[in-house]
């Protein structure tokens, strides 16, 4: 039976960690967090993005926005925040709504305040391994990896999914880490012989349940970013838990793995940020 790799306890260690070195440097730290419209799952994030911001001891400034804000009332904004001295993170949660271009507001934020990691100067930096921003899902697996002693030098990595947000930033993170890194998405052939290749395996394809055994070599490190509800309101993950847990070596559980890894990652990118400015 594998081991649970228990991102709760992870999450709470990082998240302690920032808030000691808040105390213990005595940093004045504040975070923007901008959210458009009310969609109700972005308001659930934003209330624990603030309520995790209050643990550790960071300011953070709500803005939350009628659905109808223009994407130039929401750029404008963007650029104040941009130039307040005493702002050191900017954070627009996703989605937007659809008369407003993402990519656009995406790219407006400083790259010294994108504490998601979404802007292209920051996935750029990690792309040729220079200092930036990583976006906080990946950067937070590559901590459960860590903290967990799993291994990843020379290691068979397979990232099944082929997202901005998480599949293409973990590729990148993951060839740092110094693994073989292959990426499967919709049209890969075959998808049960690449999975079947891993030693450490990280699914992002928003289907509920979807790895079974399978598609899992004995012994594998299993990484589930999925998270959804089933027919009987139970979350669950991309992965069959039941199925591929007696196999694995190591597995995430949903909930409790992967998700409360994102925000201390996010904490840790807004100490991280204001080092950034003061330097
Ligand atoms: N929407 C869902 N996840 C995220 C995230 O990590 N950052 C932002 N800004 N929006 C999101």
């Amino acid at each position: 039976m594998a081991k649970i790799i228990d991102g709760k306890r992870i999450s709470a260690e990082v998240k302690d960690e920032c808030k000691e070195r808040v105390k213990r440097e005595q940093l004045d730290i504040t975070l923007a967090v901008i959210q458009v419209g009310n969609d109700p799952a972005s308001t659930v994030y934003v209330g624990n993005k603030k309520k995790a911001c209050e643990y550790i001891g960071i300011h953070s400034l709500a803005y939350e926005l009628p659905e109808k804000t223009s994407e130039k009332e929401l750029l404008e904004l963007v650029e104040k925040l941009n130039k307040d001295d005493e702002v050191h993170g900017i954070l627009v949660q996703l989605p937007l709504p659809e008369h407003i271009d993402e990519d656009k507001v995406i790219r407006k934020i400083s790259p010294k305040k994108d504490v998601d990691g979404f802007h292209p100067q920051s996935v750029g930096a990690l792309s040729i391994g220079q200092a930036g921003f990583v976006s906080c899902t990946p950067a937070g697996i590559v901590q459960l990896l860590k903290r967990s002693g799993v291994e990843t030098e020379g290691k068979e990595c397979v990232i099944v999914g082929r997202s901005n947000i998480v599949g293409k930033p973990m590729a990148l993170l993951m060839l740092r880490e110094n693994a073989t890194v292959t990426v499967c998405h919709s049209r890969t052939k075959n998808l049960k012989e690449v999975t079947k290749r891993a030693d450490i395996l990280i699914v992002a394809i928003g289907k509920p349940k979807f790895i079974t055994a399978a598609y899992v070599k004995e012994g594998a490190v299993v990484i589930d970013v999925g998270i959804h509800r089933n027919e009987n309101n139970k979350l669950c993950g991309d992965v069959d838990f039941d199925s591929v847990a007696p196999l694995a070596s190591a597995i995430t559980p949903v909930p409790g793995g992967v998700g409360p890894m994102t925000i201390a990652m996010l904490m840790n990118n807004c100490v991280e940020a204001k080092g950034i400015q003061e330097a």
